[in-house]
């Protein structure tokens, strides 16, 4: 499939009812709270007694030192009562203290937030995988909540014997797991207007990663022998109000997608499509069709309204191109970014996120002076497919003002652009497929904040 950050020809349609123009308008800024805003000089301090002795590390200005904290030598009231029994909570739920980590809806982003986004706290996270609790939510009518027991899924079309499946007969198929992102095409959209959005949160929120389990779309297409001569594409249909619809290439439905049940090891959540949606690793969001209902299989593209008006890039010619799917390699450095305070000179860990709808994660550089000089950092395992790939590299910040920024290469060879790279060709029309290099600026009193740089 071509690149969809270079030029490419017209498409017939024009937008008529962009839903998703929305996420082109600003967005308050949400108050994160001063626990977490501290977060990084707490993080810095556990992260000391690990790394104590590494070269980054010994320049650090920050004392961590046993005579600061004479409490230490009292035992806590905790360490001398019974704890609490077993099974408090049959299905557990996070410390008290963690309370303020939250997908967050933007208010006003949409007329009614049954129609809306509630983005992932990616600046709170660790590893790659997301908390099921905290994978963002977007739909386009509601949410809805469906008996397994009465759920059914259709495989109709240009196949021999079309089939209705029970959630039971989906279940003892051969099943796989596998981990994936998912990323909303509009991901990142507020950034082609030079909006500063004020976190991360909400820059680049509408992005999860889960292990995913389900049965391969390729052993349905079979059972329901497909016309191997002449289909060339399915068409996916959710089950809500809002009659999703997504055509996907034949080659792509036999390749990787996956008819999901599980979510980290767990059944789906009923936001996230409970109880079948469609896994479709690489592609934007919307193609991974939430509580599943029917593929039909067909002989040509079917420019359904969510390909053919929504989901279009406007082009700088007035054109608007369909079907790029495919979310190019990005990368966002997590911590520290905007909304976020670094609290003192010193040792900190800069730590981010990288991806790419095309494979492997190769490299991510990190440069800390706007993008003059760069380092590699160090990817931490797994670096898996179509999957969420964790960076860290050490740092020292002496005080001054800094850009920094991460720039993510993946294993076409495929280099993530700088915004003025990515509007020459598309224009600044755009909603969907940013995948620009991200800055971010802190100044003397450590305030970090979103800047763009050229
Ligand atoms: N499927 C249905 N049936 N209805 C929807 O509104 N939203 C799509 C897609 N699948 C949607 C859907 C969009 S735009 C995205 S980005 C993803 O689901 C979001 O998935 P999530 O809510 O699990 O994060």
């Amino acid at each position: 499939m071509d690149n969809p950050n270079k030029k490419a020809g017209a498409v017939q349609h024009a937008p008529e009812n962009f839903v998703d123009h929305a996420l082109a308008v600003a967005i308050e800024k949400d108050g994160l709270s001063a626990e977490r805003r501290g977060f990084l000089r707490r993080s810095f301090l556990a992260a000391g007694a690990a790394l104590a002795g590494g070269s980054a590390l010994a320049q650090t200005s920050v004392k961590a030192t046993f005579e600061g904290d004479p409490n230490i030598l009292t035992l806590p009231e905790h360490a001398l009562t019974l704890g609490k029994p077993v099974a408090a909570y049959p299905y557990g739920v996070p410390s008290k203290y963690e309370v303020n980590l939250q997908r967050r809806e933007s208010p006003g982003l949409t007329r009614v937030s049954a129609a809306s986004v509630a983005f992932t706290p990616l600046q709170s996270l660790f590893g790659i995988i997301t908390p099921s609790g905290l994978h963002f939510e977007r739909h386009h009518q509601g949410w809805v909540d469906i008996d397994p027991a009465t759920h059914r899924f259709m495989i109709n079309g240009m196949v021999k014997n079309p089939k209705v499946y029970t959630m039971d007969d989906l279940m003892r198929m051969p099943s796989v797991s596998r981990m994936h992102f998912i990323e909303c095409g509009a991901n990142t959209a507020m950034e082609w207007g030079n909006v500063a959005v004020p976190t991360v949160q909400y820059s680049h929120g509408m992005l999860s990663c889960s292990e995913f389990t389900g049965v391969p779309l390729s052993v349905l297409l079979e059972d329901c022998g497909y016309d191997k001569k002449n289909a060339k594409v399915i068409l996916a249909e959710g089950g809500d109000g809002s009659s999703m619809t997504r055509t996907i290439s034949l080659d792509r439905a036999l390749d990787d997608v996956i008819v999901a049940w599980g979510m980290n090891g767990e059944m789906l959540r009923p936001e996230n499509g409970y109880p079948l949606r469609l896994v479709v690793p690489g592609v934007q969001g919307v193609s991974w069709v939430k509580w599943l209902r029917r593929i039909e299989v067909g002989d040509q593209p079917y420019a359904s309204k969510d390909e053919a008006i929504h989901y279009a890039d406007a082009m700088p010619d007035g054109t608007l191109r369909q079907y790029t799917s495919i979310q190019e390699c990005k990368s966002v450095i997590t911590t520290p970014s905007a909304g976020q305070r670094l609290l003192d000179k010193g040792y900190y860990n800069i730590t981010g996120l990288a991806w790419s709808g095309r494979g492997k994660i190769k490299r991510v550089d990190v440069s800390v002076d706007g993008g003059r000089n760069w380092r590699t950092a160090r990817l931490e395992s797994p670096v898996l497919t179509k999957c969420l790939t964790r960076f860290n590299i050490d740092w020292v910040w002496d005080g001054s003002p800094v850009v920094i920024q991460s720039r993510a290469i993946d294993e076409t060879g495929y280099v993530q652009p700088k915004i003025n790279e990515l509007r020459a060709v598309r224009g600044t029309k755009s909603i969907y497929h940013n995948n620009a290099i991200q800055s971010w600026k802190i100044d003397v009193s450590g305030e970090v904040s979103n800047v763009q740089v050229y």
